[in-house]
């Protein structure tokens, strides 16, 4: 069997955040249209209501008033499953006046969050994580701004430094060790914040946002990714994505797939609010194994996980270097990939920091396999699963609605 067919990918999960956390410190009113459903972008919307921000969700459309006015002072909020949430509220709150308690669930308590509570200390915020984690208590203060270089490419991190920037005193400065999704310059550029880029990172200043009034989110190319990348290697596959976000931070992937041999086909079709367009990608025969380098995996840093499946179907080892920060996402996903795919028959194994797939490979079901509880590990063996010729349960699979409600559906429509 073959995946043939068009997917309309859910609206883009990191998109659908910032516009909603953003309200925060924006004034005016916003109509969006294509927001994500997922839950990780709902955990925003219930975060942000929480704290003053009002919603109106009608049929097609969300719209949000934003609350630069004043926040809720006081507030418990659940970040459930969403790092995203958490860290870019952690920015949004630090130099507004209140005290409030952040918190989430399981993998969210286990995930570092000390990295953004120090830069925010620095710039005068009061966070208390115990061990780094949550829950934690943030308290606003009035902030002055700072020059901070990342630890690690985070486009969380980056963005809450920012964040705080527009709350601060002075420029904050942030330079980052490779460039990772950008989403949140260019939203704050839209916003008419003042946000401007240095040598090796962005500064921000302080200023008032305004929401746009109305924004259609372009579909989410890590969604998309999945159906891309099973289709670059089960025979006899084509699927298109249509109306996909295709910002180049965010793409990586398709240079990926590319690179094994797969065909690949983009065309860009708008620049509002980021560049979209549709993708084709069709299997070919003879996929060959590639080096992906340390400077690609900020772009394509949740795609991991698919294009390790399609790696195991590439001649060839591929090697993906410098890949430590998957081991601190939803699941430890180094560790889920190598023993669920291996499970699978695949060939694939650690050095260091380092992916190594080798191929190719005739995948088999197994009787079970665990997503650990992470959606885009659930969607990846799905497809392996599919890819294998057949069933079989995955324990945890229900997590594939933090970003993708709909994905079992599509896979339903396009396997045939
Ligand atoms: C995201 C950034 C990435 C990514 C995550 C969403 C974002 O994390 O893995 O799913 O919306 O900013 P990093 O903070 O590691 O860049």
């Amino acid at each position: 069997m073959s995946l043939i067919g068009t997917v309309t990918p859910p609206g883009d999960k990191s998109i659908s955040h910032r516009l909603v956390l953003f309200s925060l410190l924006a004034s005016g009113e916003m109509r969006l249209t294509n927001l994500s459903a997922g839950q990780d972008v709902r955990s925003s919307l219930e975060a942000v209501e929480k704290l003053g921000v009002r919603i109106a969700e009608l049929d097609s459309e969300t719209v949000i008033q934003g609350a630069e006015a004043g926040l809720v002072e006081r507030a418990e909020i659940d970040c459930g499953n969403s790092g995203t949430t958490m860290r870019l509220l952690m920015g949004l709150l630090a130099g507004r006046p209140g005290r409030w308690v952040l918190d989430g669930d399981p993998s969210l308590r286990r995930r570092p969050m000390e990295r953004v509570a120090q830069p925010l200390r620095l710039m005068g915020a009061r966070v208390d994580c115990p061990e780094g984690r949550c829950p934690m208590t943030i308290e606003g203060r009035p902030l002055k701004g700072i020059d901070f270089t990342l630890p690690v490419a985070s486009a969380q991190l980056k963005s809450a430094v920012l964040l705080a920037g527009l709350q601060a005193e002075g420029a904050t400065l942030v330079r980052e060790p490779r460039p990772s999704r950008d989403h949140t310059e260019r939203l704050i550029q839209a916003m008419g914040g003042r946000i401007s880029r240095v040598e090796g990172g962005w500064k921000a200043e302080g200023s008032a946002l305004r929401l746009p009034q109305r924004v259609r989110v372009p579909g989410d190319a890590s969604s998309a990714a999945f159906f891309l990348g099973a289709a670059a290697i089960t025979p006899g596959s084509r699927v298109t994505a249509e109306g996909l976000l295709l910002n180049p931070t965010r793409t990586g992937f398709l240079e990926v797939l590319a690179r094994l041999g797969a065909r690949v086909e983009t065309q860009v079709q708008g620049q509002e609010p980021e560049p979209w367009g549709r993708v084709r990608v069709a299997y070919s025969p003879g996929l060959l194994a590639c080096r992906i380098g340390p400077e690609e995996i900020p772009g394509l840093i949740d795609e991991v996980p698919i294009l390790a499946l399609a790696a195991s179907q590439a001649r060839g080892t591929t090697v993906f270097h410098d890949v430590g920060e998957l081991r601190l996402k939803e699941s430890d996903r180094l560790a889920a990939l190598v023993s669920q795919l291996g499970l699978m028959g695949a060939k694939i194994s650690l050095e260091g920091d380092k992916l190594l797939v080798s191929g190719p490979t005739r995948l088999q079901a197994p009787g079970q396999l665990d997503s650990f509880g992470d959606h885009r590990i659930a969607m990846t063996l799905r497809l392996g699963l599919a890819l294998a010729g057949g069933g079989g349960a995955i324990r945890g699979e229900d997590s594939v609605g933090i970003s993708y409600p709909g994905f079992h559906e599509d896979l339903e429509r396009l396997w045939r």
